[in-house]
């Protein structure tokens, strides 16, 4: 039986708070503060340009986050400094369980997806840099229909582009509104508790499997196969 596994990137494989040393060179103290206003207000313009058909890709939902979270927090950054910045979400760093987990998945004969808000570009640029590529299929991205996560219809496409049938068709993501977007589009999604600090929305829309580690997956598809 043919299984697909459908990563989100940003959050999930990536650590977008990899830029936090970046950013502290450039803003002292508040650089955590501001990683995480850049990250929020990154995934609030996705949800706003999808809900008002007016999209721009992530990689301008991004750029329009860092110059918020600068004038929100007032550090003054410097048109350069804030390229370097945008550089820098390129090469972000992988979680240290990537790479093992995915040669483990690798080797039970599963397909696998790198599947992301950010354009192919993005995906492939990070993938790369983090020295993961090897492992995956090619990006599935959000950038081809151009709309964002959570609509339902970026989850239909990860099922016609991998060809299983939904019910082997799994996202696998730390964002909780991202797991809540694909189980209720019909496909099954495990939420990676990343932190146990990390809240599960108190929805009616639960994960089909919680897991606190990728290297997790491989049991989790033993039991549910
Ligand atoms: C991604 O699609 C949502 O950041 C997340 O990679």
């Amino acid at each position: 039986m043919s299984v697909a596994l459908a990563f989100d990137i940003y959050g999930t494989l990536i650590d977008p708070h990899g830029v936090v040393g970046e950013l502290q060179k450039h803003v002292g103290e508040q650089a955590p503060e501001f990683s995480r206003t850049w990250r929020e207000k990154q995934l609030e313009y996705t949800w706003r340009r999808g809900l008002m058909g007016r999209y721009a890709d992530f990689g301008v939902c991004t750029a329009q986050a860092l110059d918020y979270a600068d004038t929100l927090l007032a550090t003054g950054l410097a048109d350069d400094v804030k390229a370097s910045l945008l550089q820098a979400y390129r090469v972000l760093p992988a979680f240290d369980d990537v790479a093992a987990s995915m040669q483990a998945l690798r080797a039970t004969g599963c397909k696998l997806y790198p599947f992301s808000n950010g354009t192919e570009d993005m995906v492939d640029a990070v993938l790369s840099h983090a020295g993961i590529a090897e492992y995956f299929e090619p990006v599935i991205s959000v950038d081809t229909l151009r709309t964002f996560k959570p609509d339902p219809r970026v989850y239909r496409y990860v099922v016609d582009v991998t060809g299983v049938e939904p019910d082997n068709c799994w996202l696998v993501s730390s964002n909780p509104f991202d797991v809540i977007g694909a189980v209720s589009a019909g496909i099954n999604a495990a939420w990676l508790q990343r932190s146990a600090a990390a809240v599960f929305d108190p929805w009616e829309i639960r994960p089909t499997a919680v897991i606190g580690g990728l290297a997790e997956l491989p049991a989790l598809l033993n039991q549910t196969s």
